[in-house]
């Protein structure tokens, strides 16, 4: 026959040396390494300190019977999950319950059928290695999961530093503008200041010093010299213009400051039209003067959810538009059109978004890896890859559903179904 090496260690408990070795025989021949004790409380030290894989253990022994034996090997960390196969020559039920209870698996009945043993001792192996298979299957599926959980929080974070690096570069320009106007008219006015001053010293020479006559025709000189009049005019033009750089730039302020509270209200009321709006505002200086941008807004329903979430997918969806287009001739007209309506599934209301632009659209191969994490066709550095997935989940916690495609005119589009909020209809 042909023996396995290492087939496994079994530990063969029984009170009786002739069963002992009568077993032992039958399972060294199948090449398992068999380790005999005559005695329960031997036995229990063994298999604490050297786990066997197997444990054959007689029910009738004198002092600790086997199923005391198999008790304490259950409570032990160590010995708890081992398998305990009774060897038993009572057939009565009563005994196999107890037996079970007790926590062993199978029971070989005296005298021995050689190839029940076999059998059975093979069973439980095989089924005590599937176990510790599965079990560390399930610890690294587990460290898996862990680690996804890991990744996607990572992949959160990193989508929120995304949306805020657009939000943040377009406020800046934004800010830029006001600025500029602040810093243009207060440098005039810096200079229209000095004149005045010099105007001013001249009356006050005048007054100690200079005969009436000398004194009004150099006052008149100064006054030519600085460009009295029109300096006269400019003052409270470039103070309005001043004080209007304030204004743009303390609105901008307050528009920021709302974006960062949008969603710390928990879901709420949306006016989807408004969000749209909002967002296009956020990415205007990324499309002004290059891209036309059309709104088909129609009658739509209320929606509720997380704005700033919202607004993040509109912002990534037109941003990955934006940049489609640019990648176009530059004198064409490029074009994003954004439509609105009402949609039914199921007899259900939703309310579809569709994002539609002019561009090279989205290759047949690649448009269902579009929402994959981490897939981009951008240059290293340019995107991520991340815009879409993190979009199709944000959708998937509102209930919704979003899909790529191709517009008519060869351009991406994208539609997006939100649930409209029955309660608000
Ligand atoms: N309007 C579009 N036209 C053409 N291709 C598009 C369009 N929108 C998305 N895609 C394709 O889908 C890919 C994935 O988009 P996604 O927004 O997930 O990532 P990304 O824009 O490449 O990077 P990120 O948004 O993380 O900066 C893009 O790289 C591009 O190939
Ligand atoms: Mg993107």
């Amino acid at each position: 026959m042909n023996v396995p090496k290492n087939a496994g260690t079994i530990m063969v408990v029984d009170d009786k040396p002739s069963n002992l070795k009568l077993l032992g025989n039958i399972l060294r021949e199948r090449g398992y390494q068999v380790r005999i004790f005559p005695r329960g409380d031997l036995a229990l030290k063994s298999a604490v300190s050297d786990p066997p894989d197997l444990i054959l253990l007689d029910v009738t022994m004198p002092g600790m019977d086997g199923y005391e034996v198999c008790r304490l090997l259950k409570e032990h960390q160590t010995t708890k999950d081992l398998p305990v196969v009774f060897i038993s020559a009572l057939s009565e039920t009563d005994d196999k319950i107890k037996a079970f209870k007790s926590g062993g698996v199978d029971f070989i009945t005296k005298p021995f059928q050689v190839e029940e043993v076999h059998a059975r001792v093979e069973i439980h192996l095989t089924l005590k290695k599937i176990k510790s298979d599965l079990e560390e299957k399930n610890r690294i599926l587990e460290k898996a999961f862990d680690e996804l959980k890991t990744a996607q929080q990572i992949l959160v974070q990193s989508e929120k530093m995304a949306a805020l690096g657009v939000l943040v570069a377009g406020i800046a320009h934004e800010i830029n503008n006001p600025v500029n106007f602040i810093k243009s008219s207060t440098v005039g006015l810096q200079k229209d200041i000095s004149d005045l001053q010099r105007l001013l010293r001249a009356y006050e020479d005048c007054q100690s010093s200079c005969p009436e006559k000398d004194c009004s025709a150099r006052l008149v000189q100064v006054k030519k010299n600085i460009d009295y009049d029109i300096l006269i005019c400019e003052i409270p033009e470039m103070v309005s213009n001043i004080l209007e750089g304030v204004r743009r730039t303390e609105e901008i302020v307050d528009s920021l400051r709302s974006y960062s509270r949008l969603d710390s209200a928990g879901r709420q009321p949306i006016d989807i039209h408004e969000m749209i709006n909002t967002s296009l505002s956020i990415l205007k200086t990324r499309y002004k003067d290059k891209i036309t941008i059309v709104r088909e807004f129609h009658d739509i329903l209320p929606v509720s959810g997380l704005p700033g979430k919202l607004m993040q997918v509109f912002i990534n969806i037109v941003g990955n538009a934006v940049d489609a287009l640019e990648m176009m001739d530059q004198t064409r007209n490029s074009m994003i059109v954004i439509r609105t309506g009402i949609h039914s599934i199921e007899g259900s209301p939703f309310v579809k978004i569709e994002i539609e632009d002019n561009g090279p659209g989205i290759p047949h191969d690649i448009v269902s890896r579009v929402f994959d994490p981490f897939f981009t066709t951008k240059d290293v550095g340019k995107g991520t890859g991340l815009g879409l997935s993190i979009s199709i989940g944000i959708i998937k916690d509102h209930k919704g559903f979003i899909e790529a495609g191709s517009a008519t005119c060869g351009g991406a589009l994208f539609s997006i179904l939100l649930p409209a909020d029955q309660e608000n209809v």
